[in-house]
């Protein structure tokens, strides 16, 4: 059916509802019902989309511990090359306690406390991981794990998210990037549909805080602008109501 014939048709449709509610009384949540489209709908948002000309705050969490690493070494990386146009905090797991749900009551352990406030504060994440045995690693595993919870409430519910990874072989660690953006969808965070942003060789990509490969840096950069696109989208959604 062409544009203006689903116009006419849909217009018409309207015509005979309201006849309808004005001949048969319909009540007022029938007729909320019918006219389901044009509601207002509400995103299940956790944190405040920023203002459009606010500068977007990130943080990139790093999923490896060590002190050499090449995830942390890609997200200065990637501090760097955004720091005109956006506040980027790096962020490492080191003092982040392995889940425990007995220790996720009314108080949580300091580490685990602070991740979650510092994902709450971000309008969106970077989770740039290591692949361990075609997996992400523990430790970022173990960050969702704490993202997730209290259940519908987690800090991840409706952030919106990047998956990165890494890895000095020729794979990328591609393998673990199915499962961590399946974990977060779990946690009902809002993962950016953007090509799998997988760095093969990534020892020759990063030295001393900066890309040294273009092509690696323009990639990941377009994967940091469709996150930043997907915050703008939300915050316009939120604005209008
Ligand atoms: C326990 C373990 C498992 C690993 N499994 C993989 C793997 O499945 N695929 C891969 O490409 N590299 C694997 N590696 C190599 C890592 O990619 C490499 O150590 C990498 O530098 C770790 O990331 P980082 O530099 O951020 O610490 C593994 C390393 C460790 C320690």
């Amino acid at each position: 059916m062409g544009a203006v014939r689903r116009k006419i048709h849909a217009a018409r449709q309207l015509a005979r509802f309201q006849g309808a509610v004005q001949q048969k009384g319909l009540s007022r949540a029938a007729r909320r019902h019918k006219l389901g489209a044009t509601r207002k709908r509400r995103l299940p948002l956790m944190w405040r989309p920023p203002d459009m000309t606010d500068r977007p705050k990130l943080l990139g969490i790093s999923g490896s511990l060590r002190s050499g690493s090449y995830s942390t070494a890609v997200l200065e990386a990637l501090k760097a090359a955004l720091a005109p146009t956006i506040d980027f905090t790096v962020l490492t797991l080191n003092d982040v306690p392995l889940y425990n749900e007995d220790e996720d009551g009314a108080t949580q352990p300091e580490g685990a406390a602070s991740l979650r406030a510092k994902i709450a504060a971000a309008d969106g994440v970077l989770f740039v991981s290591p692949e361990y045995n075609y997996g992400p690693s523990g430790a970022m595993k173990n960050a969702v794990d704490w993202g997730s919870r209290p259940y519908a409430k987690g800090s991840l519910l409706g952030k919106p998210v990047l998956v990165v990874t890494s890895s000095p072989g020729s794979t990328g660690g591609i393998r673990a990037q199915g499962q961590l953006r399946e974990s977060l969808s779990a946690a009902g965070a809002r993962v950016v549909a953007y090509p799998h942003l997988a760095i093969p060789n990534v020892a020759d990509k990063v030295k001393d805080g900066a890309f040294t490969d273009e092509k690696t840096s323009k990639f990941l950069t377009g994967g940091v602008n469709a996150l930043v696109k997907e915050i703008h989208l939300l915050a316009a959604h939120a604005k209008a109501g």
